[in-house]
């Protein structure tokens, strides 16, 4: 419990965050913005749920469910953990609210995140379902095979800075997928083995590392004591790798070991999208600050020199790449991360 001195240096620290916030929020488009995060990506109205579909659609359902980050959009715990520093917080609820976050994630009521309908539309109520399909569904496929139809909730900006928060279509835009006129569907979606129907298992590195097989590359690996040198590439035709905002941090994990493999030095390499946080509210981002994302088809270099302290030389070193979620209170701390994916590459190499 905080003590009364405690509280009441909060409370003017609030009144100030009050002000802050009114101040940028009259001197710029603000407002704008958030009015325009806070609109629904997807049809309003009561759905009947993905498990009314299934009973059809059943191959696409356990694509959808089992593989799919976009089935769990309203239930995994980091989504409440980073919802709950939002709406729980005076400052931050005044201007915004959960309807912000449902606003692409999903329905509240059904509660199964992006699911048939908030792609496919809302069931038409009291017709056999063969109406909805003639009226709605088949028209809407064209719609939904349109590049942008996924840029609706995967590019979105910051309120108050404009800065984009994530841009996986404006990075697709400038690829050289594009340019080929590979859209997102075009890559997520094509069918897979015996499919018979377009994809929907939306490929998610924290159901399946597997899917960067290939796709990242670390490689150059040359010692020369105590510096080491490496590049990383990322072979996606489509995007950068982290492809969103700042809630996915890629990690390379460098581990520096003697002959017994003991750890002599161990360096992190972080890739991601770094925003500054308003102050005190904490969780809204501000201004980005450093993009170190790998751009699609980039090599980067990266040098390490082991600090002087560390007098033994090193025999091998583990490399290890993985992805982390760190969607509110990361500030460049990864300890803080809500999970960690499993090893997306790993190697071992004589230095
Ligand atoms: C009673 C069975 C049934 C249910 C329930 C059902 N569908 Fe269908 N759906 C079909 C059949 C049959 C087809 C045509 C054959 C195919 O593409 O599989 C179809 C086709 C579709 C198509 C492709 C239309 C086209 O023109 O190619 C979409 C999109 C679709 N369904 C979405 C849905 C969604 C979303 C739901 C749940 C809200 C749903 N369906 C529920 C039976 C059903
Ligand atoms: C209604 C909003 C919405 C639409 C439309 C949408 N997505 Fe998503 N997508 C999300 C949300 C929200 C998440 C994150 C879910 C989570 O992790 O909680 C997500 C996650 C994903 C992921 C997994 C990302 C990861 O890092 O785990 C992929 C891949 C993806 N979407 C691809 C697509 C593609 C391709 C399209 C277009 C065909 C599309 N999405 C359309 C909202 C949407
Ligand atoms: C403009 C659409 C949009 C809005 C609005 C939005 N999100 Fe997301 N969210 C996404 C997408 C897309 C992803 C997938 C990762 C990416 O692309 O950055 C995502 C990912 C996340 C993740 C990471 C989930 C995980 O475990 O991997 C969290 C947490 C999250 N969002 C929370 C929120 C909260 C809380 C709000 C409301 C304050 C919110 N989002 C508003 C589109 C949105
Ligand atoms: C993130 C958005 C999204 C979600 C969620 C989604 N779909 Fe789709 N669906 C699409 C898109 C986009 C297409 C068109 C893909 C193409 O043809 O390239 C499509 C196509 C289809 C088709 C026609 C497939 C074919 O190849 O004939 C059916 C049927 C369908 N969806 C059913 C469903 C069902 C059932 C669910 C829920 C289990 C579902 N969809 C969830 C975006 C979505
Ligand atoms: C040239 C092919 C290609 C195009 C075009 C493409 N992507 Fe991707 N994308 C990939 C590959 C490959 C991956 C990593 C493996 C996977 O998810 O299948 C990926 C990963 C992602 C991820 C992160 C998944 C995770 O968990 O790490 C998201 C989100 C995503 N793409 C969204 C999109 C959106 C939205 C578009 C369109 C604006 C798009 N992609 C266009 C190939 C493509």
């Amino acid at each position: 419990m905080p003590t009364g001195k405690g509280r009441s240096i909060k409370n003017s620290l609030l009144i100030f965050a009050n002000l802050f916030v009114l101040t940028v929020a009259a001197s710029c488009t603000t407002f704008d913005d958030i009015d325009a995060l806070k609109t629904l990506r997807y049809e309003a109205g009561h759905q009947k749920g993905a498990g009314f579909c299934a009973s059809c659609h059943e191959d696409i359902y356990n694509q959808w469910s089992k593989r799919s980050r976009h089935s769990l959009a309203t239930t995994s715990p980091s989504f409440h953990h980073t919802m709950r520093a939002y709406s729980e917080n005076i400052v931050v609820g005044l201007f915004m609210d959960e309807g912000m976050c449902y606003s692409c994630h999903g329905s509240k009521d059904v509660n199964e995140g992006v699911n048939c309908e908030t792609c496919h539309g809302t069931v038409l109520r009291g017709v056999p379902i063969e109406k909805t399909h003639a009226d709605k569904f088949t028209p809407r496929l064209s719609k939904l095979r349109e590049p942008d139809f996924c840029a609706r909730c995967h590019q979105s900006k910051t309120p108050v800075s404009g800065d984009n928060l994530s841009s996986t279509y404006t990075d697709w835009r400038a690829s050289k997928a594009a340019a080929e006129g590979v859209t997102c569907q075009g890559c997520h979606m094509g069918k897979r083995q015996d499919d018979t129907h377009a994809y929907h298992g939306f490929d998610t590195a924290v159901r399946d590392e597997t899917i960067y097989r290939g796709l990242l590359a670390v490689g150059g690996i040359r010692y020369n004591h105590p510096e080491l040198r490496l590049t990383i590439e990322n072979r996606i035709k489509g995007h950068s790798v982290p492809a969103g905002g700042p809630t996915r941090v890629l990690a390379l994990e460098l581990s520096f070991r003697d002959n017994s493999g003991t750890e002599l030095f161990a360096k992190r390499q972080t890739f991601s999208k770094r925003f500054s946080l308003i102050p005190i509210v904490g969780a809204v981002p501000y201004r980005l600050i450093e993009n170190t994302q790998l751009r699609s088809g980039e090599k980067r270099s990266l040098r390490v020199t082991l600090p002087s302290d560390v007098r033994k030389r090193p025999q091998r070193l583990v490399i290890v790449l993985r992805m982390y979620e760190v969607s509110d209170e990361y500030a460049g701390d990864i300890g803080k991360a809500h999970w960690a994916s499993k090893p997306i590459l790993q190697k071992e190499v004589d230095l």
